[in-house]
């Protein structure tokens, strides 16, 4: 396009934007907006938010599946934005968890809040966050296999409805159980992996998925920390999020 014709289509693209009433015009090297969350109807949200819902009291929070239901005080489904760009995907909750039925909300998730709102410069309410299994496995063992068999289906379902465009599984139970591997988490992180909603290798479009160590880990062995951070970095650069600049 030659400079003057350039010129005009600008002058008119300013013209009707003016006209059709927008709120300000677009200036010259202004940076696109960093989008937190993926944007869509208001109403699709909303169907999204009240599928999550239907399942967690109608099926979650009487859920007998597994010796769990016994132990538990609450159940912990899932907490955030039902069209999150990022998911969040930890092992089960702990006793903080237990009592209040969210996740993340004990010590580790304090770290995990600290790392998506002061490290990644998001609100812990744009992503959504989630947990392998949804009780509280006794004095915080490992998920038992036929604990996350029982329970695998309802974390299927919820990536799902939110269809993240990145899965970031948190700690070896989540990334193995996502993953389909018995691989360690420290082989396992600060690579991109697929990650199958169809539970099928190769069927489907797969969501890319980076695997970290677990915010629990992270606060028995701070000196890990960078490597964690280098993992968010990772995710920050494919979904186009500013990386802070220190
Ligand atoms: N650890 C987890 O894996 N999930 C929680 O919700 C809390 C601690």
């Amino acid at each position: 396009m030659e400079r003057a014709e350039l010129i005009q289509a600008l002058k008119d693209r300013f013209e009707s934007d003016a006209f059709l009433g927008a709120a300000s015009l677009p200036v010259f090297g202004e940076p696109e907006p960093v989008m937190h969350r993926v944007p869509m109807a208001d109403d699709e949200i909303e169907r999204r938010r009240v599928a999550l819902q239907v399942i967690d009291d109608s099926e979650v929070k009487g859920c007998t599946q597994c010796g769990l239901a016994e132990t538990r005080t609450k159940t912990a489904f899932g907490v955030g934005a039902p069209n999150a760009r990022i998911m969040f995907v930890g092992e089960a909750p702990g006793h903080d968890e237990d009592v209040q039925g969210e996740p993340f909300v004990g010590k580790a998730g304090q770290l995990l809040t600290k790392m998506i709102e002061a490290g990644m410069g998001l609100k812990r309410a744009d992503v959504y966050i989630c947990n392998i299994l949804k009780c509280r496995p006794p004095n915080n063992r490992n998920p038992a296999p036929d604990e996350v068999l029982a329970c695998r289906n309802y974390l299927w379902r919820q990536i799902e409805i939110v269809q993240p465009e990145v899965i970031i599984a948190l700690g070896a139970p989540a990334a193995q159980t996502l993953l389909n591997t018995r691989e360690g988490i420290g082989r396992l992180r600060s690579e991109w992996h697929d990650f199958y909603p169809s539970g099928t290798t190769g069927v489907g479009d797969p969501i890319p998925l980076m695997p970290t160590y677990h915010p629990a880990y992270l606060l028995r062995s701070p000196d890990e920390k960078n490597k964690a951070w280098a993992d968010l970095k990772l995710v920050m650069s494919r979904l186009g999020l500013p990386l802070p600049t220190r």
